[in-house]
């Protein structure tokens, strides 16, 4: 059991407002993991000149990318998986969860997108019940951070400032979100992953667009440890 009581567990997903969860930044220091990982001391400092503006099809495709999805399970399985547990616990409280297995890695370089588009997630094959879960990994604000609508459906999107240490959950199923191109001069890295509370989820034979997985527990999905 936690001693956090649970923020909200949402029975309506169009009621979840997005919201800031913060953690301790030193129980799960995924910032020095991730540099580790991608062999860049200061990730704020990532250029990428030599990628184009990304588009849907190359907003994954970075060597960057690769290289965490390759070390993923090594590095940091073990911790996500706690992690998870722990928002788990924090959000939805005492019942059985299914988290992402494997966390979406996202870089937005200068003069360049993180993500190709504002969208719902609804567009992509996701369903009600889901949240998002939204980890930056550097410093994020303005043109370098995630926009979400400031209201569901009212394409009046707005920045979050974010630092490590916080995690911003919302609806990504509902409320349209993405980014801007990035003019703060300073590199974005972050990982998001979307949690659903078992009883919530349908399994409905689909194919996840950008992880090319089966949406179903046990290969995108996977049943969460209570804490
Ligand atoms: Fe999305």
């Amino acid at each position: 059991m936690s001693v956090f009581a649970a923020i909200h567990t949402p029975s309506n997903p169009s009621d979840f407002a997005p919201r800031v969860v913060e953690y301790n930044r030193r129980e799960f220091d995924f910032p020095r993991i991730v540099a580790e990982i991608l062999h860049e001391p200061d990730l704020q400092s990532i250029v990428g000149a030599e990628y184009a503006r990304f588009t849907r099809e190359t907003d994954q495709s970075t060597i960057y990318h690769k290289s965490f999805y390759m070390q993923f399970e090594a590095l940091m399985g073990d911790l996500y998986r706690r992690f998870v547990s722990h928002m788990s616990d924090r959000v939805f409280g005492d019942v059985e969860v299914y988290h992402q297995a494997v966390p979406t890695f996202r870089v937005q370089f200068p003069n360049n997108l993180g993500v190709a588009e504002m969208h719902k997630d609804s567009d992509y094959r996701h369903q009600n019940g889901e949240l998002n879960f939204w980890v930056p990994l550097t410093p994020v604000w303005g043109s370098n951070t995630i926009w979400v609508e400031a209201s569901r459906g009212g394409h009046n999107y707005q920045p979050w400032t974010l630092k490590p240490g916080q995690v911003l959950v919302f609806d990504s199923v509902n409320w349209r979100h993405g980014n801007i191109t990035n003019t703060t001069g300073r590199a974005r890295v972050s990982f998001d992953f979307r949690m659903i509370p078992a009883e919530k989820f349908i399994d409905a034979g689909e194919i996840s667009v950008s992880a090319h997985k089966r949406m179903s527990v046990g290969d995108y999905w996977e049943a969460t440890c209570q804490d």
